[in-house]
């Protein structure tokens, strides 16, 4: 049999536009890996708060970002969670969506010499395999060779809505204003970071979720999939 090149999707879109539940289920379908890459961002994050460094001291967490060993691995609990998230053999995955890491993740992630690790440890899960990637510089920098690109979107609105139902089934405690306005300041500093900025790749199909049922968004892009093909 002759063996199928490898195949890069990409996601991108601001917090909580349906990006992971969507690509998740995309790989699950088509039988590709998934990376949510956020989760290199909030692991190293969860290190640098454990640590008691300051989300401002850059050095530091760049130094930190080179020393810690971050693994994601394919779940085998049964508690909800996408994937497995380790630091150093410690399984931090719920640690990952907390409020602490929820507020200074976007602030660590403006860092240019954090993005140039955690973008190789992107591309170096991604070689080699099929994979869809979901992210907020995926489709720009990351992999803008991919030859298939979404954005998904979403009112903001309608974002802070479904991570706060996601907090509750997750059995989290959560706070739909204080979710609203965490949301407004990352989408401020994705978009506005000089480094790797939150935009549209040109080239991508635009889904705008708001409305939409997640079965219909994956319908719609299964389509454009199979099309492509
Ligand atoms: O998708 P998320 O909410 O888990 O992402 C957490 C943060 O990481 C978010 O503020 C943006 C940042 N991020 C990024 O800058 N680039 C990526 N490829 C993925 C996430």
């Amino acid at each position: 049999m002759i063996a199928q090149p490898s195949m890069i999707i990409t996601i991108d879109g601001p917090s909580s536009s349906g990006k992971s539940t969507i690509g998740q289920k995309l790989a699950h379908k088509i039988g590709y890996h998934y990376l949510d890459t956020g989760c290199l961002y909030r692991a190293l994050t969860v290190a640098t708060l454990q640590r008691d460094i300051p989300v401002t001291d850059t050095h530091a967490i760049i130094k930190l970002a080179t020393e810690i060993d971050i693994t994601v691995q394919i779940s085998k609990m049964e508690d909800g969670r996408q994937y497995t998230v380790l630091i150093n053999s410690t399984d931090v995955t719920w640690d990952l969506r907390s409020s602490n890491t929820d507020t200074n993740v976007a602030l660590i992630a403006t860092i240019p010499g954090v993005r140039q690790i955690l973008t190789e440890q992107m591309r170096s899960i991604a070689d080699g395999v099929s994979i869809v990637m979901v992210g907020r510089d995926i489709g720009t920098v990351v992999v803008p060779e991919a030859p298939l690109k979404f954005y998904l979107d979403a009112s903001i609105d309608e974002r802070a809505r479904r991570r706060h139902k996601e907090n509750i089934a997750n059995g989290q405690k959560s706070d739909y204003q204080e979710i609203l306005s965490n949301l407004q300041a990352r989408d401020r500093i994705d978009t506005q970071r000089e480094s790797a900025p939150l935009r549209k790749p040109t080239s991508a199909h635009i889904i705008d979720t708001t409305s939409m049922k997640p079965m219909s968004v994956l319908n719609a892009i299964l389509m454009i999939f199979h099309d492509s093909m």
